[in-house]
């Protein structure tokens, strides 16, 4: 061990930079600041694997990489920079487990159809567009003692151009009977099923023409499945031990062809009418309200539904339950809408109250938002058991993991508790973005996810404005979404996609927290009301319709008609168009009055990665400054066709420098060390002249440059050493710091390293952790970072904090109720 890193882990004073140049270990990451050349096979588009949500992010396995890195490390700094590099290595070989292969999942499946399905007539995965349906018209009878489920569909079609063929979906269903009818009149036609493609084709004997009225009925049975997709079956295990069946449907992206036949694309919009038959006993509900029920006979019931809106079939849901319920009437609405949580009735009680709240207020705040009024009469929220995703957007029929829905005040964590409020608001910012407005096909998922992760938190932080939402806004979107954009593995936001395998694997961080953070980002740059006329008016054109990204930049740019001298459209289209975002470096010159902005790359994690090619990556990039002198943030722009370097002229010299504000931009800086060394020293004299969110990023992105080898451990274990004073107790810096500190904590195996490193991450949370304390403060923000800080401090075995967890632990055994 280096005697500088020694003394720094043992709490020594700290030596200059230079000391330290020496302790890095050989091979690549040897490289220094600012230095980033190398040499690699090309980028290639490859679709990220890691699964999407924020709510629950996959924890990264150590691989066999970490074991080989591993070995190579000697000495104690050694290891460390040793660990930062195995954690890029783990980041590789987690992001590249599913994506080892050159040829395309959707490619694959196109080859493999003719021997699949040798006679099929419609030897592709997308259906033709010369048939399209218009309603349809559905009995469903999911059977919850059998778990059969029976059914029939009549759909009404227009031909938009004269053919023979009628394809749609259907997987995994028995068709039992067809008719096909031409303006009334029954007309024969020859049934081809290719269940590899989830397909159905009828030929037909006679070609129909543009303009006929077509009429396609099918009789079918299909099943309650037991895998969480299509409709399947919810279990309840109550706490006397009785089992309780529910039924309920999970369709997006492509599993409504799992419950009825159907033109499963979001683009096919239709009308749907369903009717459901049911036991007496049980309730249902569908996307719109209840009409009207007929009694069958004494035990069974089937009720009708009213025609749905205009709507994709992935938005389609039915459940069949016993659940109880909690109501009440939205008030500010353009119409009362009502809105019901339903939950298992020994879950429900004294939990609604704050997804309801949320529910209404989120309503009545989207609805003024958008301008365009929530069509539906009712909305309800359904907590179910069993439930792959965390909450899904159904219009009129939402339903979530129970987790996410239900809160329960006396024992509810805060942390859950905005999980609850930000899933609820979501989901109903999807049934405008998504629901009325959608994209044309799913290589524009963005489009959904994005702007309902946006939404999630600028309409909570509304609603709720004492939690501060926006200010973790940095941490849960820009965090993960540019640590998964800094892989080769990444992909575009705009994505080409196929095959249904390929459509869930957009489901990422690039889809949702990239994509809302180029949405802030959009928005801190024209201004929230201009922004708000464009989202209004582009929800009011394709109201019921679909569209594409390019039509949303077309009529926001109409509202923004200019940002410096860059236009919208040219801003949108390179950061969604292209994989990765830019790493920019900057240094102050002329005695601190010359801001130099330079040397625009894509930011790559791993140095084996970073090829030549990265510099055709081009990006208008907005870059918003402050300066110790100037606290005002302003805005230049980088162009990506202009030369490589900026100089801004600031009006007072300056010793420190913040190039991207507040997290604006989806992008990493890298300062000079003349800059590090003054933002450490500012940070040690007074750390809130840089607001939570700066020194989040900075720290964020220090630490994602150690490993990358841009920077020297030193500069970042400088800039952290201000924390040791305890008087950082935002959350912010400190959900970046702990994340990190853990991460590595994970990969060091030697029992001394953990002993030496966990003694440094102690004396770097030690006063912090007593400042906060245990007991119950007012501030939501406080309070999680609380309870992480326990968690953290406990985990590393503090004395104070094992003793005060182990007290707080003795009074729940007497009294569980605390
Ligand atoms: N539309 C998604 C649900 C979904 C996710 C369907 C993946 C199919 C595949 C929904 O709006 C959503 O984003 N849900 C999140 C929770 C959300 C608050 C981030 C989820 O399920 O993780
Ligand atoms: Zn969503």
């Amino acid at each position: 061990m280096s005697t500088a890193s020694a003394k720094l882990l043992a709490g020594e004073d700290f030596a200059s930079d230079d000391d330290l140049v020496n302790d890095w270990p050989s091979g690549a990451n040897q490289r220094l600041e600012n230095e980033d050349a190398s040499v690699v096979p090309p980028v290639r588009l490859r679709l990220a694997s890691s699964k999407p949500n924020r709510k629950r992010q996959r924890l990264h396995r150590i691989s066999s990489c970490t074991a080989f890195v591993f070995a190579s490390m000697a000495c104690f700094l050694g290891i460390f920079l040793g660990l930062l590099l195995v954690l890029a290595a783990n980041e590789k070989c987690n992001t590249q487990l599913h994506n080892d292969s050159s040829i395309s999942v959707a490619e694959k499946r196109v080859k493999n159809i003719s021997s699949e399905c040798p006679t099929y007539p419609w030897p592709e995965l997308r259906l033709p567009t010369s048939v399209e349906p218009v309603k349809y018209t559905l009995t469903i009878r999911p059977n919850l003692t059998t778990f059969v489920s029976t059914g029939n569909v009549d759909i009404d079609l227009n031909i938009n151009s004269r053919t023979d063929l009628i394809v749609l979906h259907a997987h995994g269903l028995n068709v039992t009977s067809y008719q096909i009818t031409v303006d009334g009149t029954h007309i024969n036609a020859q049934k081809e099923n290719c269940e590899f493609l989830g397909q159905l084709a009828f030929k037909l004997s006679n070609a129909v023409n543009q303009g006929e009225k077509v009429q396609l009925s099918i009789r079918f049975v299909g099943q309650v499945s037991d895998d969480l997709v299509g409709l399947y079956k919810n279990t309840h295990y109550s706490s006397d031990g009785s089992k309780s069946y529910s039924a309920v449907t999970q369709f997006e992206p492509t599993d409504a062809r799992k419950m009825f036949p159907c033109f499963d694309e979001p683009a096919f919009k239709a009308v749907f009418q369903v009717s459901i038959e049911r036991e007496r006993r049980h309730t249902s509900k569908a996307n719109m309200a209840l009409q009207k029920t007929d009694i069958v006979d004494g035990q069974i019931e089937v009720d009708h539904f009213a025609p749905s809106v205009k709507m994709s079939t992935y938005l389609v849901a039915i459940a069949v339950f016993d659940f109880a319920n909690v109501t009440e009437m939205t008030k500010h609405t353009t119409h009362p809408i009502r809105v019901s949580i339903h939950a298992n009735q020994d879950m429900i009680k004294g939990k609604a109250d704050l997804a309801l709240e949320t529910a209404i207020k989120g309503l009545e705040y989207l609805e003024t938002f958008f301008k365009v009024p929530f069509p539906l009469e009712k909305q309800d929220l359904l907590a179910l058991d069993d439930f792959a995703e965390g909450a899904m957007e159904n219009w009129g029929l939402i339903t979530f993991r129970d987790s996410l829905l239900l809160y329960d005040q006396n024992r509810s964590t805060t942390r859950s508790k905005e999980m609850i409020a930000t899933v609820v608001v979501h989901e109903l910012a999807h049934q405008w973005f998504g629901n009325l407005v959608t994209m044309k096909w799913w290589n524009d998922l963005w489009l959904n996810e994005g702007f309902a992760n946006f939404i999630e938190y600028f309409v909570t932080d509304r609603i709720f404005p004492d939690w501060k939402l926006m200010d973790q806004f940095y941490v849960e979107n820009l965090l993960p979404g540019l640590f998964l954009d800094g892989m080769t593995t990444s992909h575009a936001i705009s994505v080409p996609v196929h095959d249904p395998a390929e459509i869930g694997g957009i489901f990422d961080a690039i889809s949702y927290q990239k994509g809302a953070s180029i949405i802030r980002m959009f928005m801190g740059l024209s201004g929230e009301e201009p922004f708000k006329l464009g989202l209004q008016e582009y929800l009011e054109h394709y109201k019921y319709q679909n569209a594409e990204g390019s039509d949303l930049w077309e009529i926001l740019q109409k509202h923004i008609p200019s940002m410096g001298d860059v236009s919208l459209i040219d801003v949108a289209t390179a950061w969604t168009t292209q994989v990765g975002y830019p790493l920019v470096q900057a240094r102050l010159e002329n005695s601190g009055t010359t801001l130099v902005i330079f040397n625009q790359t894509r930011f790559l994690s791993l140095i084996d990665e970073r090829t030549d090619d990265r510099m055709a990556h081009k990006w208008p990039i907005p870059i918003i400054y402050k300066t110790d002198s100037t606290m005002q943030s302003k805005t230049v722009w980088m162009k990506g066709n202009n030369g490589r370097n900026l100089n801004v002229i600031l009006p007072t010299p300056a010793k420190w420098v913040i190039a991207n504000a507040d997290g604006s931009g989806f992008y990493r800086v890298l300062y000079d060390q003349a800059i590090y060394h003054e933002l450490a020293k500012q940070l040690k004299l007074d750390h809130t002249a840089l607001s939570a969110v700066d020194r989040a990023a900075v720290l964020y992105d220090a630490f994602s440059f150690v490993k990358s080898g841009h920077l020297r451990l030193e500069t970042l274990m400088n800039l952290l050493a201000y924390l040791e004073s305890g008087k950082e107790t935002d959350r912010a810096p400190w959900v970046v710091v702990l994340g990190q500190l853990r991460q590595i904590e994970d990969l060091i195996e030697d029992p001394d390293m953990i002993d030496t490193f966990q003694a440094y991450e102690r004396r770097l949370v030690a006063a912090t952790y007593s400042n906060l304390g245990w007991e119950l403060t007012e501030s939501h923000s406080d309070r999680q970072l609380q309870a992480e800080m326990v968690a953290f401090v406990c985990r590393l075995e503090l004395q104070d904090c094992v003793q005060s967890a182990l007290i707080r632990f003795s009074d729940w055994l007497v009294d569980n109720s605390s």
